[in-house]
């Protein structure tokens, strides 16, 4: 049985599930492996315009990294793990397409960083988000103390990993990392995504691009990259579809060129 199930959603919405339940699809080394054999798949094929992460069996997105292959000392076989996780979720959170995430339940650990590399996150009420590591008397290793204390200030930040604290699904939405707290993902998670595929695939590349790049940049210089980016878009056949549509008052045809 896959560790990753895909599936079409709908046509261009590729979905990925995080499938091993009994673990509460903990990351082991063979899931990342194939979590990362699948993002490649997603990233090359153009007919993958919307990506989406789910969770199966209810419980849990996912509840972390494997623990049990953390046990005895292993210190080469733990870094190893480490440095491909911190390497996959980079990946993840670079694809130049949109990403959404719907999180039933846990994501913990590995699981909220895998969140928080995502782009669009529908969560339920009630999902459970936090940074445990502390408990396990270890810290975060795949980019989740920068990305958290980015997205929500240290005060927030510290609440989940040094209290420990899990954030509901109403209070990820308050503080702003999740658009929508629901218990109707599956409608959620269509209507985003079927509004994603209405915006041009260049443009959101591109977008995703300029918030993570222009963000560590002083901000002149990522003024910019913005201008640049869209002096180049301008020029575009989609670029210029848009504009044709709009005042031809029918939908854009964009072909991602
Ligand atoms: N790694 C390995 N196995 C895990 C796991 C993880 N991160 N999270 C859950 N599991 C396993 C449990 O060991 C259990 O397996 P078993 O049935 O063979 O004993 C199964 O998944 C169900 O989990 P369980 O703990 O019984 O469910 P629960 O509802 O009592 O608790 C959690 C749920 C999420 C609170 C709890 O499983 C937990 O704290 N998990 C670890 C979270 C974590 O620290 N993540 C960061 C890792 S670095």
């Amino acid at each position: 049985m896959a560790l990753i199930e895909i599936s079409e959603l709908h046509p261009g919405v590729r979905q990925l599930t995080f499938n091993r339940p009994d673990k509460l699809n903990a990351l082991s080394s063979p899931l990342m492996a194939e979590f990362d054999a699948a993002l490649e798949d997603a990233a090359g094929d153009p007919g993958v315009r919307v990506l989406v992460l789910r969770g199966a069996g209810g419980k849990a997105f996912v509840a972390g990294a494997d623990i049990a292959e953390y046990q005895g000392d292993k210190r080469a076989e733990f870094i190893a793990y480490q440095m491909n996780s911190r390497r996959v979720f980079d990946t993840l959170e670079r694809l130049p397409k949109p990403v959404i995430c719907a999180v039933d339940g846990f994501a913990l650990g590995g699981g909220f960083e895998i969140a928080m590399c995502c782009d669009i996150l529908i969560v339920s009420h009630d999902a459970q988000l936090g940074l445990p590591e502390g408990r396990l008397g270890l810290s975060p290793g795949g980019g989740g103390t920068q990305r958290l204390v980015r997205a929500v200030g240290k005060y927030a930040a510290s609440d989940l990993m040094l209290a420990g604290w899990r954030l509901s699904g109403q209070r990820a939405f308050d503080l702003g990392i999740a658009a929508e707290v629901t218990d109707d993902l599956d409608t959620a998670v269509l209507q985003r995504a079927r509004a994603c595929l209405k915006i041009a695939p260049l443009a959101q590349a591109e977008m995703k691009r300029l918030m993570r790049e222009g963000f560590d940049a002083p901000v002149e210089t990522a003024k910019s990259y913005e201008q640049e980016v869209l002096f180049r878009l301008y020029s575009t056949a989609d670029g210029q579809e848009g504009i044709d549509a709009f005042l031809e008052k029918r939908a854009p045809a964009f072909r991602g060129e």
